[in-house]
């Protein structure tokens, strides 16, 4: 029985010398499509006009504290196009279509779904809504002002003054099936990649919210529902100040079991004891227990010294920001090609500053995870492992030497990484964490690294460069490369550098 973070991670690690065979199951393939049977779908207006935003500059931005920019169905629209959508496509053998989207996703399997409270919209009926990614649709599973509901299901104050929530989730069973009990990893770093879309989103057009990570799920589950055997809600954000009229709202009554059923996602679904107690042990949000979480200083490998992280060069051109979402995929082909120091410099400062921001929500002050980065190929830097901090903005080189071909090893083998200049690092102390929050801590852990690893594809893309996200490895040859503590571990590793071909 898993109850805490660490009891998860190391019960779900890869070992080199015992992993067990699985054959994925095709005629059990899930789907990646979340279809409610017998409801009519509302079309969202085409969009025609994204922001005119440079990414280099939204990503500083922080959420306005006013209310001046408020909802309508078509702001609603480009939102979701901006935080998922379809975005390239694959012709299958059979002809079969496959699609990617806007956010990377572990073995592309997209678990994360999207749903919103509508409560004053302009051009929409208050309700909750699931996002329908493949036809650009909302599905109306409640009709009428929300606010009772999300009172009840969120711990915020003032619901009354909100004007829609959007609820991150994800299926876990579109991710076990084929990563089996280490699915729920995926499944939280997935839903974090959306939410730095989604917040993104929110900032470009200057809307004033805030995100949560503590909510009452079993009340999220029954607002939007969820089977929750099946389906978790990870993520709230909430979008301040109303604009139009309220329609009124009837009871919170429990949805038809046809709704609950749309969570599930293929014929024979397996259950994973490990998913299910781990989010179960987590449906609490409890009181924090300690404060000031100084993560990086709980790793159990600290520099020698410390030295400021240097600016970077304001950019001659720039990229737009949707042209940036749109753009991002992975990419594997890296060269041992120099990676230019302004390069690098943007990529650091971007990490940095998403970092900063990644604090636990409601937490201010404490932070979940720490960052470090190899450098391979770097102009005028020393390869080896580094530790960065944010809040004091500098980087302190902890060991020296190429260790980036060793960590292609530890990730699975996955040679191609050698070759990457840089890989950054995202890691955490699992008892720090769950001494902190308690098993709900793993759930902060994954979805900031989920943000950070979005940022980096981002920020990559725009810097004209590849990037991919590697959640396979070998968990203690990871920690022991690092020289980690027990206690610690290595969640998410996000490669980055010059590729062969963009
Ligand atoms: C959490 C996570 C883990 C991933 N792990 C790996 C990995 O170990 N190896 C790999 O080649 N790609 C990995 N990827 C990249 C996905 O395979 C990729 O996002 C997916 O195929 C969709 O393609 P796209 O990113 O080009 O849209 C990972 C992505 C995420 C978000």
């Amino acid at each position: 029985m898993v109850t805490s973070a660490r009891d998860y991670h190391f019960a779900t690690s890869y070992d080199r010398n015992h992993m067990k065979a699985h054959h994925l199951d095709w005629p059990n393939q899930p789907t990646v499509f979340k279809t409610y049977e017998g409801v009519e779908q509302i079309p969202l207006p085409e969009v025609s006009q994204f922001p005119e935003t440079y990414f280099w500059r939204l990503n500083k931005t922080k959420s306005p504290s006013s209310t001046d920019n408020i909802l309508n169905i078509e702001l609603v629209s480009k939102i979701f196009t901006l935080s998922y959508s379809l975005t390239a496509k694959r012709r299958l053998p059979g002809g079969y279509e496959f699609h990617y989207r806007s956010v990377a996703s572990a073995g592309a399997l997209y678990p994360a779904e999207l749903y919103l409270a509508a409560r004053s919209v302009e051009g929409l009926e208050s309700g909750v809504y699931h996002y329908g990614i493949y036809r650009r649709t909302l599905t109306p599973l409640r009709r009428g002002d929300p606010w009772q509901a999300v009172e009840k299901a969120t711990l915020e104050s003032e619901v009354e003054k909100a004007s829609a929530w959007f609820f991150v989730t994800g299926i876990f069973f579109r991710s076990a099936w084929k990563y089996r009990a280490r699915a729920f990893r995926y499944v939280l770093l997935d839903a974090g990649h959306l939410l730095e879309n989604l917040v993104l989103a929110l900032k470009a057009f200057n809307l004033f919210f805030s995100i949560h990570y503590d909510f009452r799920d079993d009340e999220v589950a029954e607002l939007l529902g969820l089977d929750q055997k099946k389906e978790g809600c990870f993520a709230c954000v909430t979008v301040h100040g109303k604009s139009a009229a309220v329609f009124p709202g009837g009871e919170v009554k429990k949805l038809p079991e046809t709704f609950l059923q749309a969570s599930c996602v293929s014929n024979r679904e397996v259950t994973y004891d490990e998913i299910l107690s781990c989010y179960q042990a987590g449906i609490q949000p409890i009181e924090r227990k300690k404060t000031n979480t100084d993560l990086i200083q709980s790793l159990g490998v600290a520099p020698e010294s410390w030295k400021n992280l240097p600016g970077c060069k304001p950019k001659k051109t720039e990229m737009k920001y949707p042209e940036v979402i749109f753009r991002r995929r992975s990419k594997r082909n890296f060269v041992n090609q120099e990676l230019g120091l302004d390069k690098f410099l943007h990529l650091l400062n971007l990490v940095a500053d998403a970092l900063e921001q990644n604090f636990v929500p409601g937490h201010p002050g404490s932070w979940p995870l720490a960052c470090g980065f190899l450098t391979g190929n770097i102009e005028d830097t020393l390869s080896g492992f580094y530790l960065l901090d944010p809040l004091n903005r500098r980087i302190g080189l902890v060991g020296k030497g190429t260790l980036v071909h060793k960590m292609a090893s530890v990730c699975l083998d996955q040679e191609w990484l050698g070759n990457a200049s840089l890989h950054f690092l995202l890691m955490t102390n699992l008892q720090e964490i769950d001494q902190t929050w308690g098993p709900r801590g793993y759930r902060y852990a994954m979805l900031a690294a989920g943000r950070i690893g979005q940022s980096i594809y981002l920020g990559a893309t725009e810097l004209g460069l590849g990037c991919c996200g590697i959640g396979a490895l070998y968990d203690e040859e990871a920690r022991q490369l690092l020289g980690l503590n027990k206690e610690s571990a290595l969640l998410y590793l996000v490669a980055a550098g010059p590729v062969k071909r963009l």
